[in-house]
């Protein structure tokens, strides 16, 4: 198979930046709003239910389905693959996920595909397995499709005519690429690799079953990882402005839920089911509020800190939710409606000394669960002073060719990244 991918990606080129930097985030936000999600399934028995569904609903002859996991995930097959021999499903297992989705691993899982053409692709695994899978699924279907071009607000691909369903299961609770319609993805061509989102409402998973066994036994440091990307989805974008009465409620419960399960499933990991099953909840939740919506730009600014310096992507967009926070507090008061959620109460308080309060609550939640705040407190990797400061422009450019810098509600430019990455070594407080 060929590869067929450009060097940029659509929201890269300088006619869209420049339209959209023209028109801010909003003029997307005006013109349609969408309410996607897949069919969710959660708890012991919903594995036999969705079998059900599949025995019903694909002739016998067509039954083939493709387990999609990552080395450490693939260990995770076994739960299903009794549901499959159930009914008569051939299967297949294919553990070549890698972390990033770097672009040939997706080439590697469609070529498998053509030879075994399967009908149902399950994901089991975190963002990177769900990611890859949803490349696949584009790539098995529509080779000739060059995925930095697939055109997310009014393009259709035209899945699902080779297979029916994808089905993704997670096994960490944050990315929310359950229920996304979004793939984050490394271009390995550039030096350093970079991040790059594909979005498309088909990616979408058709099913997604929440298999608390999957999650349970998630190493503390995973745990607080995935669970802050959570955090930072759901208040990122409920921030961002774009949000509906639907994504609201998605958004501020997730919230609510984290605040409360994050810091116990941190704490006491399998012992705590009830704060595992709660925090997979809350990051599905978190997922259908931004994959409604928009990320902050958290979510721009993490994926070139976590690129360029090797940083979990979970750290990295909880690391920079405060800065993007206070950079949209300038044109919108919704952070507001979240002050109760995380018991400030107005008062006689000023704007000011309100979104201090606020944002002081995010670090100290942040901080509860030893997580840095300002990029100099990072202790894995440890950068230094010196270091962080001689990439400040490709930190720059990478975090304005992202896609999420385009629906920012503020608009942003090259010179606002560079001072909030400024502000970020030490914590200083966005004063512009
Ligand atoms: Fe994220």
């Amino acid at each position: 198979m060929k590869m067929v991918e450009k060097k940029l990606a659509w929201y890269e080129a300088t006619i869209i930046k420049d339209m959209m930097g023209l028109m801010g985030g909003r003029a997307l936000r005006g013109g349609m709003s969408t309410y996607i999600s897949s069919k969710i399934y959660q708890g012991k028995a919903s594995l036999l239910r969705v079998a059900n569904l599949l025995e019903a609903t694909i002739d016998l002859e067509e039954r083939r389905a493709l387990i999609i996991t990552d080395s450490f995930t693939q260990k995770f097959a076994k739960y299903i693959t009794d549901y499959l021999d159930n009914i008569n499903m051939e299967y297949k297992i294919w553990s070549g996920a890698e972390p990033e989705v770097p672009i040939p691993t997706i080439y590697e899982g469609a070529k498998i595909c053509e030879e075994f053409k399967p009908q149902v692709l399950i994901a089991i695994g975190g963002g990177s397995v769900m990611d890859t899978t949803k490349m696949v699924m584009v790539k098995y279907e529509k080779p000739e499709v060059n995925l930095f071009m697939i055109l997310p607000y009014f393009g259709c691909v035209g899945l699902r005519k080779k297979f029916k369903y994808f089905i993704a299961i997670p096994t960490t609770s944050g990315t929310g690429s359950e229920v996304t319609q979004v793939a984050v993805i490394t271009d390995t061509d550039r030096d350093p690799p970079k991040k790059l989102e594909v979005l498309s409402d088909e990616l979408t998973a058709d099913i997604t079953i929440l298999f608390t066994d999957f999650v349970k036994d998630m190493p503390p440091f995973l745990t607080m990882a995935t669970g802050l990307d959570a955090f930072s989805h759901a208040i990122g974008s409920f921030v961002s402005n774009w949000g509906s009465p639907y994504v609201d409620a998605m958004n501020t419960t997730a919230i609510k839920e984290i605040l409360k399960y994050l810091p116990r499933a941190y704490k006491y990991g399998a012992k705590d089911i009830e704060a595992r099953e709660h925090m997979q909840m809350a990051s599905l939740m978190a997922g259908v509020g931004f994959g409604n919506t928009t990320p902050g730009i958290d979510h721009s600014l993490g994926h070139s800190f976590g690129k360029i310096f090797n940083v979990h992507h979970g750290l990295s967009v909880g690391l920079f939710t405060v800065y993007s926070i206070a950079f949209q507090a300038k044109v919108t008061d919704r952070w507001k409606l979240l002050c109760p959620i995380f018991n400030i109460q107005e008062e006689n308080k000023s704007r000011k000394e309100l979104l201090t309060e606020f944002l002081q609550a995010i670090r100290d939640f942040i901080e509860s669960l030893d997580a840095p705040v300002r990029v100099k407190d990072l202790k894995d990797p440890v950068i230094t002073q010196e270091e962080y400061y001689n990439k400040l422009d490709l930190l720059t450019n990478y975090a304005a060719d992202d896609a999420v810098a385009l629906t920012s509600f503020r608009t942003m430019s090259e010179k606002l990244f560079k001072t909030i990455f400024e502000y970020a070594w030490d914590g200083q407080d966005i004063d512009f």
